[in-house]
């Protein structure tokens, strides 16, 4: 067996010998001890584990170069710093994979060589910052991924002679400012994340050389503004995402984006101007619908925990190419009659997590398209959703989400859907007698007693019957 399996991994028959930093570039003198790593011990097909380098060691990997080694991945492993001959050790290396590594600084000169170096994966380390020039050597690095690190400061030769760099990931760092040339060099890039930083502004300019940016993730910043003229050079940009900033109202100016996420903004009032296909603005505080003149081109909607309430005034009537609508936990009690009128080729509905107990079953005559209704967590009754059931979502064969509703706060369930019996308005003859109504209330005012420590919605029930029983008597 071991006669098969040596020569397959033939290459990785490395010495690593590492020295305490005294020694510096000086051969192993007799006064230092020496510490002899095997990386064949420690790797296999590029795969190498508890691979130990600390901070003061001096490593020096082979005395001649390994050809053919495209791809290094090390895991559970900790490695103080890349051993600086690692790309002359291994002159084809193409893809660094050092996540998780605690790493924690960079040495000089510590790319050269590294002119095969393609990707470069050194995310959840414990990197400070990023010295000058350090990239010099990674001429055609095309995807640095630095998420995870404790960097705190990014100067404009950071990213010096990265040319060819297409995608960037600086995610949950320390950030708190940005030097205006500091991805000057990177006239290629497409794909970039800053989020999960500090960042409270960025210079006016900063992505001037980027033509090609098409991604750009701000989520989860400090910004309480957003200028859309900070992009107004990147005629690709098609996906926007400043979640989870404080930005209370947003306006944005582009010709147009595929997605924009923006949830968990307290977002109060939205402006989309130019064309956009996708917005995520669940968890915000939007009261209203926002406001895109060019709403015919938006095809998924995501509104979801928003405090919208009822829809009132036909809001979604220029949202005429929806495929997918999110209004779940919008506090709506009710849906007015024509909402989804516009909503021919809608493909995706979620009104689920509301107070809606019964609607308009001619609601559901324009939804020609829905394949998916998510429909429960309502206040449904019982006889309402029976016919939503036979008459539209069972005929239809559309998809539809079970309850997890506590059964014993359920009068019934139709279809692992939860419902309530209970008087319904048009059920309701209008000369129907006071004594009716006084008994149902005394009915409805036994539950209240009984329900005391019930859930909300429980209670949105009661009290909307109790309504019903006031206009009633
Ligand atoms: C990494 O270490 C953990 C525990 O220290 C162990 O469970 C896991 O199998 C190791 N993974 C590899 C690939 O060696
Ligand atoms: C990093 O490794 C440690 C164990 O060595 C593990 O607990 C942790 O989840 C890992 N983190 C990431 C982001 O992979
Ligand atoms: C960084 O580069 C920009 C131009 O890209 C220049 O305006 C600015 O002065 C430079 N800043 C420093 C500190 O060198
Ligand atoms: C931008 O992208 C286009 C199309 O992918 C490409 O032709 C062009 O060379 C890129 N520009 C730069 C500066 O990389
Ligand atoms: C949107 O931006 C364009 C230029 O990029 C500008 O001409 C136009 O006035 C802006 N529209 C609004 C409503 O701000
Ligand atoms: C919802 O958004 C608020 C900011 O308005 C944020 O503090 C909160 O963490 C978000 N909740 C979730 C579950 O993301
Ligand atoms: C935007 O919507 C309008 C109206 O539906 C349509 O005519 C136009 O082609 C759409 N534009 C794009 C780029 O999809
Ligand atoms: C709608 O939004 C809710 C809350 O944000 C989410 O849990 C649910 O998965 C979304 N529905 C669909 C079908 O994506």
């Amino acid at each position: 067996m071991a006669m098969l399996v040596w020569p397959l991994f033939g290459w990785m028959v490395v010495q690593l010998v590492v020295l305490p930093q005294s020694h510096q570039l000086a051969p192993p003198s007799g006064n230092g001890q020496l510490r002899r790593l095997w990386l064949q011990d420690h790797c296999s097909a590029g795969i190498c584990t508890n691979v130990e380098i600390g901070r003061s060691d001096y490593v020096i990997l082979s005395q001649a170069p390994i050809a053919g080694t495209t791809m290094l991945t090390f895991l559970n492993s900790s490695i103080a710093k890349i051993p600086h001959l690692l790309f002359d050790t291994f002159p084809d290396l193409q893809v660094l994979r050092m996540e998780n590594c605690s790493l924690e600084t960079f040495e000089k000169p510590q790319f050269e060589g590294a002119s095969n170096l393609m990707a470069l994966y050194l995310g959840h380390n414990r990197l400070k910052d990023i010295p000058k020039n350090i990239f010099l050597g990674a001429d055609n690095l095309a995807t640095l991924h630095l998420q995870g690190n404790q960097l705190k400061q990014l100067g404009n030769h950071s990213f010096h002679a990265l040319k060819e760099v297409k995608e960037l990931s600086l995610a949950d760092n320390q950030l708190e400012e940005l030097a205006l040339g500091v991805f000057s060099g990177m006239r290629k890039l497409v794909e970039l994340s800053l989020a999960g930083n500090r960042l409270q502004a960025l210079p006016r300019g900063l992505f001037d050389r980027n033509l090609n940016l098409t991604k750009l993730n701000l989520g989860r910043n400090l910004f309480s503004a957003f200028e859309s003229e900070l992009l107004r050079l990147q005629p690709r940009l098609t996906q926007l995402d400043i979640s989870g900033n404080i930005v209370q109202e947003l306006t944005l100016n582009f010709t147009s984006l595929d997605t924009v996420i923006a949830h968990s903004c307290d977002l109060r009032r939205l402006t989309v101007y130019g064309i956009v296909r996708e917005l995520d603005l669940h968890n915000n505080s939007l009261r209203e619908m926002p406001h895109i003149p060019l709403a015919a081109n938006v095809s998924s909607l995501d509104l979801s925990q928003n405090p919208l309430g009822n829809l009132q005034g036909n809001p979604l009537r220029r949202f005429t190419s929806l495929l997918r609508l999110n209004l779940s936990t919008t506090n709506a009690h009710e849906l007015p009659e024509g909402v989804f009128k516009k909503q021919s080729h809608l493909q995706m509905l979620d009104i689920s997590g509301n107070s809606i107990y019964s609607l308009k079953i001619t609601i559901f005559d324009s939804l020609k398209a829905l394949q998916y209704f998510y429909f429960q967590q309502n206040n449904w009754n019982c006889d309402f959703l029976q016919l939503l059931m036979s008459s539209f979502v069972k005929r239809k064969d559309i998809s539809f989400m079970e309850d997890v509703t506590a059964p014993e706060l359920v009068d019934d369930y139709v279809d692992g859907i939860a419902c309530w019996y209970e008087s319904d308005k048009q059920s309701k003859k209008c000369d129907s007698g006071n004594s009716d109504a006084a008994m149902e209330l005394s009915v409805v005012r036994n539950e209240i007693k009984a329900f005391t420590e019930v859930v909300e919605k429980k209670f949105i029930k009661v009290y909307r019957m109790l309504e019903e029983m006031k206009m009633k008597l």
